[in-house]
């Protein structure tokens, strides 16, 4: 049997797509393996969202450059973004790599593959660029790989992400996106609901809905146009499936049929992921993102209208293109505002091939984007414990994920593990529990909270002797 080592670094799309690689593979035979030198064919499934995600896969690379050397026989893949967006780039840097596949053409790995192997030297698969076709033949080369699902290599076996959307085309002027995925496409909303049934039926209780933009889906055909809002009420529909999230939102596509659904429909978790990226018109311009603080504020207010308990967590990118002392003020002030969950803070990484790239230089100094950084990040998390306070003494639905970091680090030692799983909100929190308890929804009451995680001990009413030793 032939072994298989993939590591997946970036967002959840690239999570889903190593599941379906690894799916692929394993029809034809292959075994997973967590031994980088154990492995026949080693894959990376890659980011370029920022230079750092770039540069850690091309140090990975480098340190198997004399491991190559010495097991010529083994087959060094590159895929995913930084596949799309490097392309003959890849060989150069790494002349040792025998396969570069974007994210678009993933189901072509194990005819590649094969080929490699009956000695056809290295192989590269890639979409076509924004430019290099019809949109059709653009689109066309952009596929989708997603009706094969693994339930072995998810992060558990319980929970599973189902992309309803492919590609961007929102050209926000700092984003490589748009040209690694392609164009947006909503996937059609039969196939959707078919593939969150296959999930529910291999024992998933929890789906996440994935796109770029995943609140702009929009599926038309035969003159009838299907929303977020109408999917998420079909899925809702499914036995088995008990929480669906989606991720990420466009703040100006946060309407009003959606926050409905969000409100009226008891397994749609109120959590939504809504990147601001500033607090700064002028800046907001800059990037093209198409609103004003003005809109933000007034889709927060709507948020706050008709979901009020909604956890709303939002993205910042520090130190973009001429980004002044005062226009990170407004930033600062927005999430003091805003009041968020939680907020990723990147600092502005060019990338090429951007418009901001291209028209507009990288001009704020590395330590002021360092500094800008922390403040944004010292005063979120200020926020995001304050939040979490009011979670004491109160009890929540958690489903239970799987033992903590720390019991991870421990490795099992006893009947009692620590713990971790999610409130609907997305909140994390740490318990005490079994292993038999994995996978169960239950209620747990908070008695302690940080900035990141709620502590908390299951509430029981047939209290046993084992549920009694946990407390
Ligand atoms: N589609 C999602 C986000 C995709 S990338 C959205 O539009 O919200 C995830 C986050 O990375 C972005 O929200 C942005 O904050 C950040 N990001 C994207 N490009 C970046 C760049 N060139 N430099 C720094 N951060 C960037
Ligand atoms: Fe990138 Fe903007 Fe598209 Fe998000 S919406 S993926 S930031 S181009
Ligand atoms: Fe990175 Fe591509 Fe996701 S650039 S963030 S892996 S869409």
């Amino acid at each position: 049997m032939k072994k298989l080592y993939i590591e997946t670094v970036g967002c959840q799309m690239n999570v889903l797509d190593s599941e379906m690689v690894v799916a692929s593979l394993r029809r034809e035979g292959y075994e997973l393996t967590a031994e980088l030198t154990a492995a026949d064919t080693i894959l990376f499934n890659t980011c370029s969202v920022r230079e750092q995600a770039e540069n850690k896969t091309y140090s990975a690379l480098g340190r198997l450059r004399k491991f190559k050397r010495e097991n010529p026989g083994k087959i060094v893949g590159v895929m995913g973004c930084m596949a799309q967006k490097d392309q003959r780039l890849v060989f150069e840097r790494a002349p040792f790599v025998d396969l570069v596949v974007g994210p678009g053409q993933l189901q072509r790995i194990p005819d590649l593959l094969r080929e490699i192997e009956s000695g056809g030297g290295p192989q590269m698969a890639v979409s076509l660029g924004r430019r290099e076709g019809s949109a059709d033949e653009i689109r066309r080369s952009h596929e989708t790989f997603d009706p094969l699902r693994d339930p072995a290599m998810r992060p558990t076996p319980f929970q599973a992400f189902l992309r309803i959307q492919i590609g961007c085309d929102k050209f926000c002027t700092y984003c490589v996106v748009p040209m690694t995925r392609g164009p947006e496409q909503g996937r059609p909303p039969a196939e959707i609901i078919a593939e969150a049934r296959t999930l529910a039926d291999q024992g998933c209780v929890e789906i996440t809905l994935l796109g770029q933009t995943v609140n702009s889906y929009r599926h038309r055909s035969e003159g009838r146009t299907t929303r977020l809002s109408d999917l998420l009420g079909s899925l809702h529909e499914i036995d088995g499936l008990r929480r669906i999230k989606f991720v990420t939102n466009y703040p100006k596509d946060m309407t009003r049929d959606l926050l409905e659904a969000v409100r009226d429909l008891p397994k749609v978790s109120p959590y939504l992921h809504v990147p601001a990226q500033s607090g700064s018109n002028r800046i907001l311009e800059r990037m093209k993102r198409g609103y004003t603080v003005e809109d933000y504020r007034e889709m927060m207010a709507r948020i706050r209208e008709l979901v009020p308990d909604a956890a709303v967590t939002s993205d910042f990118i520090v130190g973009f293109c001429g980004e002044t002392d005062a226009e990170f003020a407004l930033t600062y002030d927005l999430v003091a505002e805003c009041r968020f969950k939680n907020s990723f803070i990147f600092k502005y990484s060019e990338r090429t091939g951007t418009k901001a790239a291209e028209l507009m230089p990288d001009d704020v100094p590395y330590d002021v984007k360092q500094w800008r950084n922390n403040e944004l990040l010292q005063l979120q998390n200020r926020i995001a414990e304050e939040l979490n306070q009011e979670f004491l003494a109160r009890t929540v639905e958690v489903l239970v994920e799987g033992p903590s970091d720390w019991q991870k680090r421990q490795g099992a030692a006893g009947p009692v593990l620590q713990l971790t799983g999610r409130t609907p909100c997305d909140r994390i929190v740490v318990f005490d529990g079994t292993e038999r308890q994995i996978g169960q929804f239950l209620p747990v009451a908070i008695y302690e909270v940080s900035a990141h995680t709620l502590f908390g001990a299951v509430v029981t009413h047939e209290v046993g002797p084992e549920l009694l030793s946990i407390g």
